[in-house]
């Protein structure tokens, strides 16, 4: 269990402080795998290292298990060593010149409690079997190949029995194929073991295929926190709307509509009847998004509400998909779909899209732009 509440952490630099961690709060359960997702900057690693007890936060408490490791306001700093935590980052520092065995070893040897040669050496064997190397022990760590060093890496931090695993983008020098690999590998290890998991990623997918809970961090503050599903179904905002997936967006006003909907808004394609369960006044300015698989495309005019024609840009097919890029009074907006078959692809240059009034999120209008809000790859 991970109890984090009211963390802060301010950096000082030539430009005065910066706030990095902004009094985050977060409660990650036994067992439970959390994933902190968010842009480059927004305060990921600054958390991480706060549990990790290789940062000194400014204010807040942090509670592993039943032990306080760090509270600001009672003066309580556990050292890193003493946390019993299991970590794994993006650098996996194997030691090039061990073997695989004793990179796995080492730290057990030298830790705070000394354990038996027969506990080492069945620890590492576990350990091994657990990421599939069994059989390496003697082989040198530069012997292997970018995965299993990695593997290496994953095995060394099981290794340690923690019941608390952190990991900082381990997945990020592994190239596409291993790294979906290992994602699901990871995923599944760990669940096998009960090991809670604080898992650190800027790559949506990574967070949507791992996560039991994402808390999408912007700006050293949590925007949203639940299931996957949940945050790409019903994001809060539309930072959380944008980062975790595509949504086209459209700027517009509420025309008519009771305070809790259907709500009428007005945009430059058209009105659209929006089922949103939010609350919206009349001449409120709101933005209306879709996620392009949600767009619904027609070659025949529809007998449906927020019908709209379109004509098509550009097509790209992808295999098992299809993204069609439509255009409308000038806007530009994105349809995805699979096709059972070909004959089911719609054609043409002028097609009709629909926009079901249940599929529309209605979201505020930013009040300014999110600090360093970079989308990665
Ligand atoms: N030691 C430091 N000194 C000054 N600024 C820092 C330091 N470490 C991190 N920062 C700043 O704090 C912000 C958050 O950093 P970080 O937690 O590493 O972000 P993330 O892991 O989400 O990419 C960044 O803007 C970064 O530049
Ligand atoms: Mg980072």
């Amino acid at each position: 269990m991970i109890r984090i509440t009211g963390l802060s952490k301010e950096y000082q630099t030539n430009q005065g402080t910066f706030k990095a961690v902004r009094e985050i709060s977060l409660e990650i359960m036994q067992g439970e795998f959390c994933v902190l997702l968010g842009p480059s900057g927004c305060g990921k690693t600054t958390t991480l290292r706060c549990v990790a007890g290789l940062e000194r936060p400014d204010a807040g408490e942090i509670v592993l298990e039943d032990t306080v490791v760090t509270g600001t306001s009672r003066n309580i700093f556990v050292p890193a060593e003493d946390r019993g935590l299991g970590m794994m980052f993006q650098s996996y520092a194997i030691w090039p010149h061990l073997d695989v065995f004793h990179n796995i070893s080492l730290p057990l040897e030298h830790g705070r409690r000394r354990l038996s040669r027969s506990e080492i050496q069945d620890r590492v064997s576990t350990s091994l079997d657990l990421v599939r190397l069994s059989g390496l022990e003697k082989r040198r760590a530069t012997e292997l190949s970018g995965g299993q060093q990695q593997r290496v890496a994953l095995a060394r931090a099981f290794a340690g029995k923690p019941k608390v695993l952190l990991m900082d983008e381990p997945l990020s020098n592994l190239d596409a194929k291993l790294r979906e690999e290992m994602r699901v590998e990871i995923k599944k290890i760990t669940s096998r073991l009960g090991v809670t998991v604080l898992y650190v990623t800027h790559d949506q997918s990574e967070a949507l295929v791992m996560a039991d809970s994402v808390a999408v961090m912007s700006g050293g503050d949590i925007l949203q926190r639940g299931a996957p599903e949940d945050l790409y179904s019903k994001p809060e905002n539309l930072d959380v709307a944008e980062f975790l997936g595509n949504m086209n967006l459209f700027e517009g006003r509420k025309e008519s509509g009771g305070i809790q909907g259907p709500h009428v808004v007005e945009t430059a394609v058209g009105n659209f009847t929006c089922n949103s369960e939010r609350e919206a006044a009349v001449g409120e300015n709101i933005v209306l998004g879709i996620r392009p698989e949600d767009v619904r495309l027609y070659r025949d005019p529809p007998d449906a509400d927020n019908a709209l024609t379109v004509s098509v840009v550009h097509k790209q097919f992808l295999g098992n998909a299809s993204i069609y890029e439509l255009e409308k009074e000038g806007t530009r907006f994105f349809a995805r779909f699979s096709p059972l078959h070909s004959s089911e692809r719609p054609f043409g240059d002028t097609l009709f899209a629909v926009f079901e009034p249940s599929c529309l999120h209605l979201f505020r209008p930013r009040l300014s732009k999110p600090q360093a809000a970079v989308k990665e790859e």
